[in-house]
């Protein structure tokens, strides 16, 4: 028999939560994983009851839900599990009402998760200890940016560490919840054909590409302090990178994967004055037009003096110092406004010392091509005689797909989905580890400060183009391409 949870939801009616919690949570319902659950309770600073929230959910999830995923049925079992807490997180008397409802039919574990700003994670978790509403049993999921260098993040984890040991905390980054991430690990550790050939003497470069349709929409305020490299490198780029990279785990338990993502985090080189400007770009987009659509520019969208400085484009080259990685390098690049969404890592295998074919010994590579979305495909990129009777044999390219989209045979679900299942569950394994975020900021804080020194300068770039210019030329003079 599972566990009993409460699951409590600080900024319960904030933009996460309404995006893409209470959808996912909906989703469990729906697919018949909510069982766990005794009470939902969202938590904010609005001055509404339980009935107003309910009816609220009910409108947001219709938004935020495809019309075929709608079921009434589904709903109703949702919305008896809805609790609200009216609760400013800042002030400790707004507890007791909260720890009163908890009390009142406790469950086997409470599940904190905060939606907050992040400065008010150290500050929630004493609260919650000091109202009695902590036990041994009770978790917390935090989620990104776990502040914006390492010092911030470092304090931001003692704080937390004070109520909620490391294997109650639980560490979003929700691209690790997403079905082909995790389909990464299937593919290098399930594969003995893979294994002899994932390292230097084989891979040529490796490239992790997330590209966003979407300007900063209603976050400018929120992005004009953070940008494209804390706000998705730190965290997305750098776990997919992790996985990409990591040595065979010696279980698919929690602490050995992620111990091994860990020792792939200290082995990045970091970024120095000396080599920023050969390594990373900046961009910011102007205005354009993305998918037949006008946009607009950063500056006109976000309004705020900082944005000056922010970049919404990020592309870098980053290297491993470890046996297996030595001399390939992992080129990253996201952006916002780009020319369509999608994200995707390629492993470009070496070329042929020699062609004995009618095609430049260049277009001769074997590829695989990870698609994490918006479709959920691996397949590798091979070359097969070009058919018909040509006199000198020519080589084409050919793709094997190695998965079936799991869309097309509707078994796909939602990253936070997968995430809220594992923690009400307690799985950490698709989690962070403190010592991951640390280190993953440790590498960024190297950035930072070689860009603040001696940074390249703010490329500004069209909205729906594939960004700045300067982008091509990081990996062109490697003697490279982006693949496309
Ligand atoms: C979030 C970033 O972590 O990831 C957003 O804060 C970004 O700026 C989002 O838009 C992208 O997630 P996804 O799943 O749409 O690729």
């Amino acid at each position: 028999m599972s566990q009993l949870v409460d699951l409590v939801i600080f900024g319960g009616t904030g933009d996460l939560s309404t995006r893409k919690l209470f959808p996912a949570l909906y989703k469990l319902h729906k697919h018949g994983l909510a069982d766990p659950l005794q009470r939902i309770i969202a938590t904010s600073r609005g001055d509404i009851d339980t009935d107003t929230f309910r009816s609220e959910a009910h409108s947001n999830l219709q938004t935020h839900l495809a019309a075929e995923d709608w079921d009434e049925a589904i709903w109703e079992q949702l919305c008896s599990r809805l609790h609200y807490v009216r609760l400013d997180a800042a002030r400790s008397d707004d507890y007791q009402t909260l720890g009163n409802l908890l009390d009142e039919n406790s469950a086997d574990v409470r599940l904190f998760y905060l939606a907050t700003l992040p400065s008010l994670y150290g500050t929630i978790s004493a609260h919650l200890q000091a109202a009695g509403s902590v036990d041994e049993h009770s978790r917390i999921v935090l989620e990104k940016p776990l502040g914006h260098d390492l010092a911030s993040c470092h304090q931001i984890n003692l704080e937390v560490a004070k109520v909620f040991g490391e294997e109650s905390t639980f560490r979003i980054d929700h691209y690790l919840g997403k079905e082909t991430v995790q389909n990464l690990m299937a593919v290098r550790f399930g594969n003995p054909l893979f294994h002899p050939v994932w390292n230097n003497s084989f891979v040529d470069n490796v490239q992790i590409t997330v590209a966003e349709a979407i300007g900063v929409e209603g976050r400018s305020g929120y992005y004009a302090k953070i940008g494209a490299l804390r706000d998705m490198v730190q965290n997305h780029l750098l776990q997919v990178l992790s996985l990409v990279a990591m040595e065979p785990p010696a279980s698919l338990e929690p602490f050995d994967v992620r111990d091994e993502k860990v020792k792939i985090l200290r082995c990045l080189d970091p970024i120095t004055v000396d080599n920023v400007k050969e390594r990373t770009v900046r961009g910011r987009y102007e205005a354009g037009a993305v998918e037949g659509h006008a946009v607009s520019g950063f500056l006109e969208d976000a309004e705020y003096h900082e944005a000056e400085a922010t970049e919404t484009y990020v592309a870098l080259k980053a290297t491993i110092s470890n046996w297996r990685w030595a001399g390939v390098p992992f080129y990253l690049r996201t952006g916002k406004r780009l020319s369509r969404r999608y994200s995707e890592i390629v492993i470009e295998f070496k070329k042929l010392p020699f062609s004995l074919f009618a095609n430049d010994p260049n277009e001769l590579t074997n590829k695989l091509v990870i698609r994490i979305q918006p479709e959920e495909t691996i397949s590798l990129h091979t070359l097969n005689k070009k058919p018909g009777l040509t006199q000198k044999l020519r080589l084409q390219p050919v793709e094997l797909h190695l998965t079936e989209d799991p869309q097309q045979k509707g078994v796909s679900y939602d990253a936070y989905e997968r995430l809220l299942l594992d923690a009400i569950n307690g799985d950490q394994t698709l989690f962070m580890r403190r010592d991951e975020v640390e280190t993953a900021w440790r590498w960024i804080d190297s950035v930072i400060a070689a860009w603040d020194e001696a940074g390249p300068p703010i490329k500004p770039y069209n909205s729906g183009t594939m960004g700045p210019g300067a982008a091509t030329a990081l990996v062109a003079v490697d003697g490279r391409n982006w693949y496309e």
